[in-house]
């Protein structure tokens, strides 16, 4: 691999500024929402069943690996981690953008150890909106990818002084969705989507997002951090937290299957997150941070954890499979509501 690609170089930053601004205290969007438990739950823990319909394919959890990386040699290590661990949980597992691959073919092993670690899994391939629908489809091929993340980061190329002045992906995605030959998912990086993106990506023929809000790992931070000229970190307030994101979604949630990300830190976000319409809840700063700080071995450990309070908390609500977690009752605090009134959701 050559040595000094500025690219690569990015994406080896943007991997270790995650754990630098890692923090398991979240910003704390899903605290603006309650979940009430049943007092009379009728039902056995062993019974309670986990699974999903991950875009036709059944996954054992409501959860997912979303995008992080590729392209280094550390990535290549992340994602042989990230592969093996979704195989053992069973759930989705994304690349990090192969827009490095596309440039830089010789990138390719540390993208394909997602496949060759988890041979029957359901592995994603991601691109940027930049890519046009042939490009998207050797990433597809390269993984035998199940489906294809497209990613939206306007506000990281902004914040980024090497980043892209110029935005014209729609025809892009419309081409994408019509001519890959697997599902396709528009996902942001970290700042959220409006019903007005929402309206966009519909008109195009898109039928699946992962809204991926602001509450965790935060772009404008980690650019920040990589400009010795400019501390961009107020762009974060432009954005759309994962809980508002999610509300936005409200009126399309009929015809749009919703993906949520953002800020997740415990199974209670989870299952707030499905709530309020997620099909399935990707992290990305929760699992890195396990394999970077600690071990493959202890972020096993972790997820294991993570799946028995997911069980739990679905006890305590009441709540046999994930469609039943729909039904649970629930309250936005007043700031919630405001920002619904004003958004016209509620
Ligand atoms: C990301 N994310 C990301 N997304 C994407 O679509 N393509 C990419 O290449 C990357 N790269 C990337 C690198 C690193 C180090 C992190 C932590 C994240 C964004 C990611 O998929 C997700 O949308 C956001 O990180 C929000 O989720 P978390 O991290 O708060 O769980």
């Amino acid at each position: 691999m050559p040595k000094q690609d500025p690219q690569m170089q990015r994406k080896v930053e943007h991997l270790f500024l995650a754990e630098k601004f890692f923090t398991d205290e979240a910003f704390a969007d899903f605290d603006r929402v309650r979940l009430l438990h049943d007092a009379l739950p009728e039902l056995r823990v062993e019974d309670i069943d986990l699974s999903v319909d991950f875009l036709g394919k059944k996954m054992a959890l409501p959860i997912y690996f979303n995008a992080i990386t590729g392209g280094s040699k550390p990535s290549t290590r992340f994602n042989t981690e990230l592969a093996q661990l979704a195989q053992k949980l069973d759930i989705p597992v994304s690349s990090g953008s192969m827009g490095v691959f596309l440039r830089l073919p010789e990138t390719k092993d540390s993208f394909t150890v997602l496949r060759e670690n988890n041979p029957d899994g359901f592995v994603m391939a991601n691109v940027s909106g930049k890519a046009n629908a042939e490009q998207a489809q050797q990433t597809v091929d390269l993984l035998h990818a199940d489906a294809l993340q497209v990613h939206l980061n306007a506000l990281q190329e902004l914040a980024m002084p090497e980043g892209d002045q110029s935005f014209f992906w729609l025809d892009n995605i419309k081409e994408i969705v019509e001519n890959v030959n697997v599902p396709v998912i528009v996902k942001e990086v970290g700042f959220g989507m409006s019903q007005n993106d929402l309206q966009k990506l519909l008109a195009v023929g898109i039928k699946n997002v992962d809204i991926s809000g602001f509450g965790g790992t935060d772009f404008a931070q980690i650019e920040s951090a990589r400009n010795n000229e400019l501390d961009l970190t107020y762009l974060d307030r432009f954005s759309l937290s994962t809980v508002e994101s999610l509300l936005e979604t409200n009126r399309f949630q009929d015809k749009l299957t919703i993906f949520a990300s953002g800020g997740i830190r415990t199974p209670m976000d989870v299952v707030k997150a499905l709530r309020l319409g997620a099909k399935s809840v990707g992290m990305s700063g929760l699992v890195l941070h396990h394999l970077q700080k600690y071990s493959l071995s202890e972020a096993e450990i972790f997820f294991a954890e993570f799946v028995k309070q997911l069980k739990l908390i679905m006890a305590a609500i009441g709540a046999k499979s994930i469609d039943d977690i729909k039904k649970a009752p629930i309250v936005f605090d007043e700031s919630l509501v405001n920002y619904a009134k004003q958004r016209q959701i509620i």
